[in-house]
């Protein structure tokens, strides 16, 4: 592996403030589909998720339900990691903001700003929305509402520490314009210059005396910080900036990669770099702003109650059938909606026919023409092989183009192109029919190509249903070192006397449509 091969991918780090849903569970899911296509191409992949734990409002909910706040984030903590574990997300580290070793780092941090003069004390009064934990100025305001969440927000005034963020403002200006694809969709960065950038940036308010859970200013313990700080240097303080800067922070700073809700584009697009640039340290090469699983109602949260955990999905259609349906749901830039009838018939469709039936297809034929054994020395051609040697080569580069700029969805659909072009296949060449004409070795050639075309579709599929993916070799009985990625290229992988299993079980059960979406339904009105 190349010394520099690495590739170092964060996802935000979520309030605990509620059951997380199936939008948090997104971020999740493309995180790791990412992380997971990275390492398979080599990389020395670092995958950081974890919790933002401070702040007024998670102060809050414990309050309200008789808890300390502490004891509060501890709960929440383990629903979390199992949550995680459930939907098999494979991270390498969960940071929590109330860990000694985030906590120190931040107060080492906030340091250095106040010995070179980024934080100077002042009153703060604004228009102060309490969900978002967050005030703005009355220009930001959208009708009076708060313009994230679109709720209520209250007149506050406050003696505080702002960070100087107009001291580095032309530097940002410079930097984007040397950077101009820092942000994507390039959109979100455009909101963020329009909203934020180009009427001037306001100096950052850091810190509260209003409320005490969070990190004390080192300097004057009577003022918490303000969650963005402490939030947004979870990054490094993960990966032992200040505390162990030789080790991790070494080999995996800068992030390759934040992936973040388009909402919270604007802390990571404008106040994060330059936390980052006063601190004399390199930026993140990429921020990718994704939009929202919304319900017909509107967007999925906690606060709003429109809400479906991904637990619902998860214990009756399985771990890959819901991160398929989310990672195929969303697009690039905008905003997509889930319904329980779109969710049944991509599961009958896409998962169950298109992909199940031709494993089982394939499997059945194996079984029934050659005794289970997958043919191996080919000696003819049927008319449609090029054309699907071609379909898997022209959507091999494509998938790998859409990773490599993040285009899950995109990726996604090129690969089911792939599986529609590949049951097309059997369809042409009509198997029964040269098996009837006892046309032995095209025959041989079309199972072949066809446990072929399967294994590509194993390699393929592992970065998004990765549980099916190792189901689909496991009954075509190819072990997983003729599954490498670099392996897409090879033609002859699979060994001589591969025997496939016997009876195929179904990847995907088929579903009675009508009877799961009332099921879903019920699960969304808490029945
Ligand atoms: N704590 C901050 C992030 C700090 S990162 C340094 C925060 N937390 S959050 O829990 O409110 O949101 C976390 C992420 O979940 C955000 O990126 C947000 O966009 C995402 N989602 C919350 N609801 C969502 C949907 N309905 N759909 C998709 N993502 C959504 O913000």
């Amino acid at each position: 592996m190349e010394e520099n091969k690495k590739f170092y991918i964060t996802t935000p780090i979520y309030y605990p403030s509620g059951k997380f849903h199936i939008g948090t569970a997104y971020c999740q899911c493309i995180v790791d589909s990412i992380k997971r296509y990275k390492k398979a191409r080599g990389y020395d992949v670092y995958m950081l998720t974890g919790l933002d734990e401070h702040g007024q409002k998670i102060q809050t909910v414990a309050e309200k339900n008789g808890l300390t706040p502490q004891q509060h984030v501890d709960n929440m903590a383990k629903a979390a990691i199992k949550l995680w574990k459930l939907m098999d997300i494979e991270y390498d580290d969960f940071i929590r903001t109330t860990e000694e070793r985030h906590m120190k780092t931040v107060q080492k941090i906030v340091q250095i700003f106040l010995d070179n003069g980024d934080i100077y004390k002042g009153e703060y009064e604004g228009w102060y929305c309490m969900p978002c934990e967050n005030y703005f100025t009355q220009t930001q305001l959208v009708d009076g509402k708060c313009p994230d969440c679109g709720r209520e927000v209250k007149k506050m005034k406050e003696e505080a520490y702002f960070f100087n963020m107009k001291k580095y403002e032309n530097w940002l200006k410079e930097f984007y314009s040397k950077n101009p694809d820092f942000i994507v969709p390039e959109t979100r960065k455009n909101e963020i210059f329009k909203n934020f950038i180009d009427p001037g940036l306001e100096d950052l308010c850091i810190s509260r005396c209003t409320f005490d859970w969070g990190i004390p200013m080192p300097n004057d313990p009577n003022h918490v910080l303000y969650v963005w700080l402490d939030a947004l240097t979870n990054y490094i303080t993960a990966l032992g900036y200040l505390s162990d800067d030789d080790t991790l922070f070494k080999k995996y700073w800068p992030a390759d990669l934040h992936v973040v809700g388009k909402e919270i584009i604007r802390f990571h697009g404008i106040y994060w770099p330059i936390f980052l640039h006063a601190l004399g340290l390199e930026l993140p090469k990429k921020l990718y702003a994704h939009s929202w699983v919304v319900m017909k109602d509107g967007k999925m949260s906690k606060s709003v109650g429109n809400v479906i955990y991904p637990e619902t999905l998860i214990d009756r259609y399985g771990i890959d059938a819901t991160k398929y349906y989310l990672l195929q749901l969303m697009s690039f830039g905008q905003d997509s909606m889930f319904t329980p009838e779109d969710f049944i018939e991509r599961y009958n469709y896409d998962l169950a026919n298109d992909l199940g039936n031709l494993l089982n297809r394939t499997i059945g034929m194996i079984n029934k023409y050659f005794g289970g054994i997958i043919p191996t020395n080919i000696t003819k051609k049927t008319d449609f092989d090029d054309d699907l040697h071609n379909c898997a080569k022209e959507q091999i580069s494509k998938i790998e183009e859409n990773m490599d700029t993040y285009h899950v969805r995109d990726a996604i659909h090129d690969l089911w192109k792939y599986i529609s072009r590949t049951n097309k296949y059997i369809d042409e060449t009509a198997p029964w029919v040269l098996a009837k004409e006892e046309n032995t070795e095209k025959l041989k050639t079309v199972m072949f190509n066809l446990a072929e075309a399967l294994r590509k579709i194993a390699i393929l599929s592992e970065p998004f249903i990765a549980n099916s993916s190792k189901k689909i070799l496991k009954q075509l009985g190819i072990s997983e070192d003729c599954a490498t990625w670099d392996s897409l290229n090879e033609y002859n992988m699979i060994k001589e006397g591969t025997k496939v299993i016997e009876q195929g079980e179904p990847l995907f059960a088929r579903l009675d449509k009508e009877e799961e979406i009332e099921y879903i339904k019920n699960a969304m009105k808490g029945k």
